[in-house]
């Protein structure tokens, strides 16, 4: 059984990957409008992920007898300025997700939850490939994207592990 401070945080945690998805997908169809296919194909991907991510929350709560309960989103901003601008906001939002993952282990650890302490470590590894996949996009886009957005929009998926 979940202790109450351990299911509200996971419940959280529900909105904050429902949330990624749709911010990435108004990235991705941001992307499509302006030409890129490739950048578009890699946000949509990513928000697949995130879906997944928000799936997994859901059926952890419930396998352990808590209450998942499914939130509205906040409608995601959906013009940015250019592309360095975007995957700056990406990389961000992955840390932003990436600490919330890390309050969910630590609230395990004061509750002894040992369950969700083990549950998380996937989240955690998790993490840490979403950050250095923003990363790697934006080292990309820094070496050859500013001038040439062509290749780096053919290429980009090839950046995804
Ligand atoms: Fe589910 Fe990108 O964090």
């Amino acid at each position: 059984m979940l202790k109450p401070k351990v299911e509200k945080i996971l419940n959280e945690q529900i909105e904050k990957e429902g949330f990624s998805s749709v911010l990435y997908l108004s990235m991705a169809s941001w992307a499509e409008s302006k030409g890129m296919p490739g950048v578009a194909q890699w946000l949509y991907a990513q928000a697949e992920e995130e879906k997944m991510h928000m799936l997994k929350f859901i059926d952890y709560i419930n396998e352990r007898g808590g209450r998942a309960i499914i939130p509205g989103f906040e409608k995601p901003q959906s013009e940015w300025k250019d592309l360095n601008v975007l995957f700056d906001e990406v990389l961000e939002h992955e840390r932003y997700i990436s600490d919330s993952i890390n309050k969910i282990l630590e609230t395990s650890i004061k509750e002894s939850d040992f369950a969700t302490q083990n549950w998380i470590q996937w989240f955690v590894a998790e993490q840490v490939e979403e950050e250095s996949s923003a990363q790697a996009v934006i080292d990309k886009l820094n070496l050859v994207g500013k001038n040439n957005l062509y290749v780096f929009d053919r290429d980009i998926m090839s950046l995804r592990s």
